[in-house]
């Protein structure tokens, strides 16, 4: 139906064109077999342009529909399509009366007649669509061709911003060695024709839709004062981003915030290294896993590419940073005290950043420093002194009194002991809120990290996106 409204129209626009003296040939009768007959000589002249005066150029109308996407193959940089060309020209020697010889239109043949030589610019590989044998004759002169193109074209595409992207194609056609003088090609619609058609009878687009067509014609004057005539279509498709959305993006982002939360686990009582090692394990199987999705290129790497490493490296420095702080946190009884600057600079300056208090430690700090147990460990070797020589003088001593004596010395030694196991634990207590501190601080330091980059990156996708 729609084909055929066409084909008027082309028709119409080409009886303008028509010149005005043609030999017209000469029926034997009003039927199709002496028609066919008539037509032998012109058959005979397929092998030249269907021009009678030399100088007169064909004048050939060209329009396309695109019919199906088929994918683009980012690593080799081709579009492969389907289209359906038709061409409209005039052939000079076929002109017959319809009312002598009784039909307006007959198909015939292709091979029996001449065809200009229109090519794409782009072809990488031999047409594969079955072939259409025949062509459609006027009474007037005028031939319709229509032909199911598989085109594989080159393409240069921009993946940069893959699954976001938008790909402009070009399809040069042109006459491969007719000049202007011999072939005239015109575009027998503008680009927003094209773009409606192709809409409406596009089928297959996999993940790509038909944004956009675009059609211009060019002369180009060669270095021997020829012109060639080039009609350039732009073809600009969007790729659906949902799959990819999904498959990639999301579980990124599941696991990155999951990594997030894992600052949650109290550090002192769970190892948080082991479970983000867990974490790490699982989104190098995620990203082994979903890698065929991804585009292979040579030059350009695509945003999500970046994105994918970044949620890798940030789960991989979050690892390390776990690492160092279980260190700190299980195996800082062995650290010498740390530097007294450094204390003061973490707890005082960092420590007010992050919200921790280093409270509990001054507590820790004043049991050691209470002045009763100090004048008590500060007696002590007198006491024991006074003790032995009590003990040698006056063996018949009131029992309670001595009892007591041994009860105030074993007190002493246990005294000692806890000091001295408390001033190993300062020590310790004091890496520990430092680890925390640091702890926290690179917390905030890695959310701040994320939203800046994930923020970017979201602003570069979307103003594309929208900008299409
Ligand atoms: C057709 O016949 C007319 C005379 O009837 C003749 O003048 C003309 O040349 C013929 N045309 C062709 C193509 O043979
Ligand atoms: C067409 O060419 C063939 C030979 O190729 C010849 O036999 C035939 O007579 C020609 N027909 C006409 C109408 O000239
Ligand atoms: C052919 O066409 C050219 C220009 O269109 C004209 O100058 C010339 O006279 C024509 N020749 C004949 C034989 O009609
Ligand atoms: C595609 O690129 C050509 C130039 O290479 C440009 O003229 C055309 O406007 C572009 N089309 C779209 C839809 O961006
Ligand atoms: C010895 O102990 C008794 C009680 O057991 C007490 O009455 C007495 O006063 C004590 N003697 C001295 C010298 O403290």
């Amino acid at each position: 139906m729609m084909k055929s409204f066409k084909l008027q129209v082309l028709l119409i626009t080409l009886l303008m064109y028509a010149p005005s003296s043609v030999a017209v040939l000469n029926c034997t009768g009003s039927d199709v077999p002496s028609l066919v007959n008539a037509l032998q000589p012109v058959f005979n002249l397929s092998s030249i342009r269907p021009v009678t005066n030399a100088s007169n150029p064909v004048t050939v109308d060209l329009i396309f529909t695109l019919t199906a996407i088929l994918g683009v193959d980012e690593k080799s940089q081709v579009l492969k399509t389907y289209i359906w060309r038709e061409l409209t020209w005039k052939n000079e020697f076929s002109v017959w009366d319809p009312d002598k010889c009784g039909t307006e239109w007959i198909a015939v043949p292709r091979t029996l007649l001449w065809e200009p030589d229109i090519v794409i610019n782009e072809f990488m590989e031999k047409n594969t669509a079955p072939p259409v044998p025949y062509i459609y004759l006027h009474f007037d002169g005028d031939i319709y061709d229509s032909q199911p193109i598989r085109v594989v074209s080159s393409c240069s595409l921009d993946i940069y911003l893959f699954p976001f992207d938008i790909q402009n194609c070009t399809f040069t056609f042109n006459s491969y060695i007719h000049v202007m003088d011999e072939i005239q090609l015109l575009l027998s619609g503008t680009g927003d024709e094209m773009t409606e058609a192709s809409k409406m009878v596009i089928s297959t687009m996999g993940e790509w839709s038909l944004n956009k067509i675009t059609a211009n014609r060019a002369e180009i004057d060669t270095v021997e004062g020829n012109i060639y005539v080039e009609l350039q279509c732009h073809i600009s498709i969007r790729r659906h981003p949902t799959t990819y959305v999904v498959n990639l993006l999301l579980p990124s982002c599941f696991l990155i915030a999951v990594d997030l939360f894992s600052f949650m686990l109290p550090p002192k009582k769970i190892d948080r290294s082991l479970f983000k090692m867990t974490l790490v394990l699982g989104y190098t199987v995620f990203l082994l896993n979903t890698n065929q999705m991804l585009p292979i290129t040579g030059d350009t790497v695509p945003l999500i590419n970046v994105f994918l490493s970044m949620c890798l490296v940030m789960m991989v420095a979050t690892l390390v940073e776990s690492i160092f702080v279980t260190n700190l946190l299980h195996g800082s009884a062995d650290y010498p005290p740390a530097p007294r600057w450094f204390r003061d600079f973490v707890f005082q300056v960092l420590g007010r950043l992050v919200r921790i208090s280093t409270k509990s430690i001054e507590r820790d700090n004043t049991v050691i420093q209470n002045p009763n147990a100090q004048e008590m460990s500060d007696s002590s070797p007198v006491v024991t002194k006074n003790d032995i020589s009590e003990e040698k003088e006056t063996l018949n001593e009131n029992k309670s009194v001595q009892v007591l004596r041994k009860i105030n010395r074993d007190l002493k030694a246990i005294h000692l002991q806890v000091e001295k196991k408390l001033k190993r634990n300062l020590s310790s207590q004091e890496w520990i809120y430092i680890a925390l501190i640091i702890d926290r601080l690179l917390f905030f330091f890695y959310i701040l990290f994320i939203s800046v980059s994930f923020i970017t990156i979201l602003i570069i996708w979307v103003v594309s996106y929208s900008k299409a």
